[in-house]
């Protein structure tokens, strides 16, 4: 039987016109990366994990991460924390900025975070992770607008400890509107292979959407995850790094069968174009330190592309960056409306 794999999906009343979404990514779902995703076709996006106990203790601070993008109609915030108080007043300081979601994180690995008790830390703690979804959904039924209350899970702490079910059942009946399943164990980190089995697991025995996270690199990924799991939606997050077109290239293969590539200079000129959308929110000196990593990604595999990032790595201004694209053959000028 054909599946009519790309839906829209609703996360209680909110409504979102398709199930391919970008995930949080600290260090690289910023505003200017998360517009860009956008515009390529992103459904959904989610902002980084945000501190709920530096947000209460320093009042709101670094609002540019807090902040959706020019284009981002609809987007979730995603706070950590282990402190069911803390978190309620984290969340109801999120009012200005009327997030559609708030999103609770709970797969974090680094230790920094896990030894406060939080990130994937929580699922060692079901009961608590139990109190700090009810006190965000309190939180947003008194502040934010009932705006649904989300939470991202890892499969479990270890191998010894897989308790993803346990863990999204008690997110539900605390009043969760949807988990995000990231399917590896804290103790894999990043590494070894997502075990889908846990997706398709969990997505059979909740009423909740459940959106599926691990190893998602090519548009294929995301169809398999998709028919395999019968999943909501699909989160993409380091296939996106330097390849947003994954989000259109996805929609095209699930709504028609096939896609295009990009070619190198839309790659770069995608590239250039966060660049600037970055330097208004960060400056032109951290933009262009930043986009460095970004560069190399977007580059890759590209004929020339090893030159080309030796040289894109050193240029401190954005005319620097200009002028070592424009000398790679784009007209990055602004003179040809073609080119802009
Ligand atoms: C550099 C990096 C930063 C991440 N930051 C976050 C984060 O802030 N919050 C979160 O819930 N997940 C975070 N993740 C996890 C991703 O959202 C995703 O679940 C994970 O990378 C698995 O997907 P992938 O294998 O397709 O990359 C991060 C992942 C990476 C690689």
């Amino acid at each position: 039987m054909f599946l009519n794999i790309y839906h829209s999906v609703m996360i209680d009343a909110l409504s979102l016109e398709g199930n391919v979404f970008l995930g949080p990514i600290a260090g690289y779902s910023d505003r200017s990366f998360r517009s860009i995703c956008i515009e390529q076709g992103a459904n959904f996006t989610f902002t980084e994990l945000i501190s709920s106990e530096a947000l209460v203790r320093n009042g709101v601070k670094s609002a540019v991460l807090l902040r959706r993008g020019d284009n981002e109609k609809q987007y979730g915030i995603q706070l950590f924390g282990a402190d069911p108080v803390v978190m309620y007043k984290a969340a109801a300081l999120l009012a200005p900025y009327h997030p559609e979601a708030v999103d609770i994180n709970a797969g974090c690995p680094v230790p920094k975070v896990v030894k406060t008790g939080a990130g994937s830390g929580l699922m060692r703690n079901p009961p608590l992770l139990g109190q700090i979804v009810a006190a965000v959904v309190k939180s947003s039924q008194d502040h934010l607008g009932s705006v649904p209350v989300t939470i991202k899970l890892r499969s479990g702490w270890d191998e010894g400890s897989i308790n993803y079910y346990e863990c999204s059942r008690i997110a539900a009946d605390a009043g969760a509107a949807l988990v995000s399943l990231h399917a590896r164990t804290r103790t894999q980190g990043y590494g070894g292979k997502s075990d889908w089995s846990h997706i398709k697991d969990l997505v059979s025995r909740i009423t909740l959407p459940v959106i599926g996270s691990g190893d998602l690199f090519t548009p294929e990924d995301a169809e398999n995850m998709l028919r395999e799991t019968r999943c909501a939606a699909v989160m993409f997050a380091r296939g996106a790094i330097g390849n947003p077109f994954i989000f259109s290239m996805t929609r095209s293969l699930l709504l028609t069968g096939a896609y295009i590539l990009p070619d190198p200079s839309e790659r770069l000129k995608t590239g250039f174009r966060q660049l600037r959308l970055l330097a208004e929110d960060a400056g032109e000196t951290i933009a262009c330190r930043e986009m460095r990593k970004q560069f190399c990604a977007y580059t890759r595999g590209m004929p020339g592309g090893a030159p080309l990032r030796n040289r894109l790595v050193h240029a401190e201004t954005i005319e620097a960056y200009r002028q070592i694209l424009d000398q790679y053959g784009l007209d990055l000028s602004g003179k040809n409306p073609a080119n802009s």
